[in-house]
Parts: C-alpha cells; sequence; structure tokens
C-alpha cells in the first residue's frame, strides 16, 4: 500500500467534508490536505468552520470553509457549487455532521427526536444527493460517517440509534444506484476516539472513560487519525473495488464485551 504522506495519493483530489469545524471529521480533513488534496468544509458556524479551514491553510494547504446546515438542502447545495467553482469536480464527499445528546425516549420530545434524525440522516441524504452533479465520475468516493448505535441498540440513544441505523442502509442503496457511475459509497463506524465531542457527551468522567476501554478488545479509544486513515484507504484506488460497506474502525468494540481476561494463565 502506498504512504499516504510520502506519495501524496491525493494529489490532485478535491475532498468535500461535512460536519468539518471539529473532531473526527475536521481530523478527516486536515489529514486529507497533508496528503495532496484541496479541501472544501461546511458546518453551521460560520466562525467555527472558518477557523478550521485556516488550520489547515496555515500548514500551506488549500482550503475553503462555508456556513451551511446539511438540514438546508439549498445551503448545501450552494456550498458544493462555490466548491466546485473554486477546485473543480469533487473526488471525495465525507458526511459526517452529527448531533447527540444522552436521554431516554421518555426524556426527549419529538422535536429533540426529529432534530437528530435530520442532522445526521437527513443531512446525510443532503451531503450525498447534492454531491452528485458536482462528482469526478467515474472515481468519486463517498464516505458517510456512521456510529456503532446504527447496529447495538442502545439505552438513551433511541434518536441516534434510528438516525444512524438509516444511514448505514442509505449507504447500501446509494451503492446499488450510483455504482454504475462509478460512485462507490461507503460508510465508517468509528468506535469510541479519543479527544472528541462525541465521547464526551457519552462518557463525561474518568469513571466512565476506564469501564469503557476495560470491555474493548484492544484495550483502548481510538484517535482521529486511526479513522482518518480508514477514510484515505477507502479514498484511493486501492478500496476500487469495495462498495456498499460499513468499515468498522473500533479496537473490536463492536464484538461485544471483552471484559474478562482470557489471558490469565497463558505464559
Ligand atoms: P463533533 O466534533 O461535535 O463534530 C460534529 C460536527 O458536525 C461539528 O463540526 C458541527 O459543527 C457539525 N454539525 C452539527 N450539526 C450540523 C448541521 N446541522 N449542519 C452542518 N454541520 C453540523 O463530534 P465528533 O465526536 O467528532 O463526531 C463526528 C462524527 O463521528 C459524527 O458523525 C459522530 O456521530 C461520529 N462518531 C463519533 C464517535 C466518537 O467517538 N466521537 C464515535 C462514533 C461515531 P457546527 O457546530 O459548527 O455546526
Ligand atoms: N435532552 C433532551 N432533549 C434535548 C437535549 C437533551 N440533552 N438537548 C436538546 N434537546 C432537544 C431540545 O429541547 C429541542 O426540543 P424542543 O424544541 O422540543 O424543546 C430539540 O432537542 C432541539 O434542540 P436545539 O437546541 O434547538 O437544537 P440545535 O439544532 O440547536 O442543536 C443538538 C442540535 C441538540 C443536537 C446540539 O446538541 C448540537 O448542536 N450538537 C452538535 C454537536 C454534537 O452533538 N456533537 C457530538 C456528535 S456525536
Amino acid at each position: 500500500m502506498q504512504n499516504a504522506f510520502k506519495d501524496k495519493v491525493l494529489e490532485g483530489k478535491v475532498a468535500f467534508v461535512a460536519g468539518a469545524s471539529s473532531g473526527i471529521n475536521l481530523g478527516i480533513a486536515q489529514h486529507f490536505a497533508r496528503a495532496g488534496a484541496k479541501i472544501a468544509l461546511i458546518s453551521r458556524s460560520h466562525e467555527k468552520i472558518v477557523a478550521a479551514a485556516k488550520t489547515i491553510a496555515d500548514e500551506g494547504f488549500e482550503a475553503t470553509g462555508m456556513a451551511a446546515d446539511v438540514r438546508d438542502f439549498a445551503s448545501v447545495d450552494a456550498a458544493f457549487k462555490t466548491a466546485h467553482d473554486r477546485f473543480g469536480k469533487i473526488d471525495i464527499v465525507i458526511s459526517g455532521a452529527a448531533g447527540n445528546f444522552v436521554a431516554p425516549a421518555l426524556g426527549m420530545s419529538s422535536n429533540g427526536f426529529k432534530t437528530v434524525v435530520d442532522i445526521d440522516l437527513i443531512g446525510t441524504f443532503n451531503v450525498l444527493r447534492a454531491s452528485f452533479q458536482y462528482l469526478n465520475r467515474p472515481g468519486a468516493s463517498l464516505i458517510s460517517i456512521t456510529a456503532p448505535q446504527a447496529v447495538n441498540p442502545s439505552m438513551f440513544q433511541a434518536h441516534v440509534c434510528a438516525a444512524k441505523a438509516g444511514i448505514n442502509m442509505l449507504t447500501k442503496c446509494l451503492a446499488m444506484e450510483w455504482g454504475p457511475a462509478g460512485v462507490r459509497v461507503n460508510a465508517i463506524s468509528p468506535g469510541p476516539i479519543a479527544d472528541t465531542e462525541g465521547m464526551a457527551r457519552l462518557a463525561p468522567s474518568a469513571e466512565m472513560e476506564a469501564a469503557i476501554k476495560a470491555r474493548i478488545a484492544l484495550r483502548d479509544y481510538g484517535t482521529k487519525t486511526d479513522i482518518a486513515d480508514t477514510a484515505m484507504f477507502l479514498s484511493t484506488d486501492n478500496a476500487k473495488y469495495i462498495t456498499g460497506t460499513i468499515v468498522d474502525c473500533d479496537g473490536g468494540s463492536k464484538l461485544g464485551d471483552a471484559g474478562a481476561n482470557a489471558l490469565a494463565d497463558f505464559k
């Protein structure tokens, strides 16, 4: 496999990253820029997304940050048009905008449930649907960021479970419909990732964090770079025959509770 940074494997490529003002998605954008891609970023906050783009520009790479709410198709479409006019056809799309809060179903209103479904699921449809006419076809790679909640029913996460399950199915449907145009559609399901807003919300104390790590096969949180490396693989010709898949990058956490010490007597 090529070395992403040594070989600049994304040189000449254009990547559009939704939900990129922070966290995992900004990590992917920064990683892709270092591998040679020009980057367009969107999120709701003009101030935050311009600052995020600046972190990339400050490293000497090309990036533009635009305010767009993924719940608003017209604003997403306008951002794609601006990115296309500036950088040319889009090779890679990352759809990672999301919202989460911890609440029982009886503690969330209809609008609370709808808000997360609108951002995560409808937002992902909007980003992928809007992207199509701006894509460099054949050869484009579309990647959504899903979550283990898509397949693991989780208490206090009914909204996220429903929304992310929808993203997994949308990934497979669009892979079938758009494959003939040479467009690959995949998703990445990160496990718990260190230093992110997502884990700050789900495991806000050191005790909760330690308890989660103790049950993961690889006994640690992942890093933003782990997810960016996975996205990099899916965005190159190394993955040119992969479409419609959900790639787990999770230290084995989706396998289940690996907390028992099965190695105790092994020397
Ligand atoms: P994060 O830093 O809060 O990232 C979420 C991003 O989405 C922010 O940039 C936010 O920016 C943007 N956003 C929110 N609502 C939006 C909207 N309506 N329109 C456009 N942008 C919007 O969280 P993260 O923890 O890195 O999570 C990133 C992705 O990874 C999410 O899809 C999450 O579900 C997934 N994930 C995370 C973990 C984890 O361990 N953290 C695990 C599994 C999956 P603005 O506030 O500026 O809009
Ligand atoms: N418990 C129950 N309901 C909640 C809630 C909580 N902790 N937080 C928000 N809600 C409800 C609100 O009460 C509101 O419902 P209502 O109108 O019936 O009162 C609804 O959700 C929408 O809230 P609002 O604050 O208007 O939404 P928003 O669009 O401004 O923000 C969120 C979206 C709520 C998802 C917000 O947490 C957010 O912006 N998150 C982005 C960052 C993030 O979640 N990162 C982690 C990604 S994994």
